[in-house]
């Protein structure tokens, strides 16, 4: 495979050596493009002697061949590592400043960056907004890791592993398109419950796992539709990813109703608050109509999913989540089994939840069971990871006619 490594100006570039060296070991055609400022950490010579191609910063060497886009078209997969704040600002602004600029702007291929910066420049909002757009446009992001920094302090910042930025950028490329052609809708994020005009009864739901499984399903060759429900403002589904967003469980359940009936397959992976208000105040309620105390009466909501299934056409697959707060892997397994068949979906995947799990956290680990409630897998990971093994399940269920 034709790879373009991109190295830009940051001390995390001599682990970029060693990715270099994994990808040409494993057989890839490797071509380095570094910027003129990761040439002070780690020297030209050195580049071109481990990917044993010629390397060069500028896009005024071999102009002959076009260099400045070649590379770009040629490319099957471009990994950009260490990607400095910089590079990822020019990046989301579409700079063409040298030859790295020109290569990415020239390249259909998928990109993957590796971000790699202090954790103060990581978490500037300017750097959220770029990273946001540049996962809108579709680009992969591996890290960064959290860890120790140059400097002495700690935080998020630290390039990822050289193995797991190869193994995600390749896994990318060598992705089945086992569900093109398939149309898929998934719900994703909290709903929230109002009160009265400026308050809600919500949940800590950021979205994160819903809007991967869908951004995971279009990589598969997916149409997705996804319905969203107040994602986490760091959550940004991908540009492919048609979006429909629904702020309350009734919301949610009238959209679903209407999205579903074309789809081959429904995910519903957002947290649907069990109860809503009985009414809702017109005005903000004050504190001194309440002396004491507040009661709220809640009335419980319809179960989306179960009129989903009970509205299932032959050959849709259903795929319901369930949150638990367990002691233990069995304990899970007995509450995913016993959820799975009282709601008589296809497949069920449950997580452990607590006070410090779950949440905002950007790993989990899902137990997916199939509508008897038998255990058909186990991920964890990332929840990219988790939102494939998910898509696994799903197509081996499909092509066992389960769903
Ligand atoms: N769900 C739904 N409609 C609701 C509540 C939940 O469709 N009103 C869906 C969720 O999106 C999820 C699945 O049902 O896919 C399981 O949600 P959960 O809240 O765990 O299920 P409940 O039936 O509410 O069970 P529990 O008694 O554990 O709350």
């Amino acid at each position: 495979m034709f790879v373009v490594v991109g190295v830009t100006g940051g001390i995390a570039a001599y682990k970029t050596v060693s990715l270099v060296r994994l990808l040409v070991k494993a057989g890839h055609d490797v071509h380095v493009v570094p910027t003129d400022d990761a040439l002070r950490f780690v020297g030209l010579p050195t580049w071109e002697s481990l990917s044993r191609n010629p390397v060069t910063t500028s896009v005024h060497d071999d102009v002959a061949s076009v260099r400045h886009v070649g590379l770009g078209q040629a490319a099957d997969l471009v990994i950009v590592a260490p990607a400095t704040a910089n590079t990822l600002a020019a990046m989301a602004a579409g700079l063409a400043s040298d030859l790295l600029g020109t290569t990415l702007l020239a390249t259909t291929a998928p990109v993957v960056v590796a971000p790699a910066m202090h954790t103060e420049m990581w978490r500037h909002p300017a750097t959220t907004h770029n990273m946001g757009v540049l996962r809108d446009r579709g680009v992969h992001v591996v890290g960064p890791a959290d860890g120790v920094l140059t400097g002495g302090d700690s935080g998020p910042g630290r390039m990822s592993e050289p193995e797991e930025i190869v193994a995600a950028a390749l896994a990318l490329v060598e992705r089945p398109r086992d569900l093109q052609g398939l149309s898929i809708v998934v719900s994703a994020g909290g709903t929230r419950e109002p009160i009265d005009p400026v308050r809600y009864l919500g949940n800590r739901s950021s979205g994160r796992q819903g809007v991967a499984i869908a951004r995971a399903a279009a990589d598969r060759g997916a149409d997705v539709t996804l319905v969203a429900a107040h994602l986490d403002a760091d959550v940004r589904p991908d540009a492919r990813v048609e979006v429909i967003a629904a702020g309350t469980a009734e919301e949610l359940g009238r959209t679903m109703d209407a999205v579903s009936p074309g789809a081959d397959v429904v995910i519903m992976a957002a947290a649907v608050a069990d109860y809503s208000l009985a009414s809702i105040a017109e005005g903000k309620l004050r504190k001194q109509d309440f002396p004491g105390a507040l009661t709220l009466e809640l009335v419980e909501n319809r179960d989306i999913v179960a009129g989903l299934v009970e509205r299932r056409r032959p050959g849709q697959t259903v795929v319901a989540f369930a949150a638990e707060t367990v002691t233990g892997d069995e304990e899970l397994r007995e509450r995913a089994r016993a959820k799975a068949i009282r709601k008589g979906v296809d497949l069920l995947a449950a997580n452990a939840v607590g006070w410090t799990q779950g949440f905002e956290a950007v790993d989990n680990a899902l137990t997916i069971v199939d509508g008897d409630g038998e255990v058909v897998a186990t991920a964890s990971g990332s929840k990219d990871d988790t939102a494939h093994a998910l898509l696994d399940a799903v197509v081996a269920a499909r092509l066992s006619g389960i769903g």
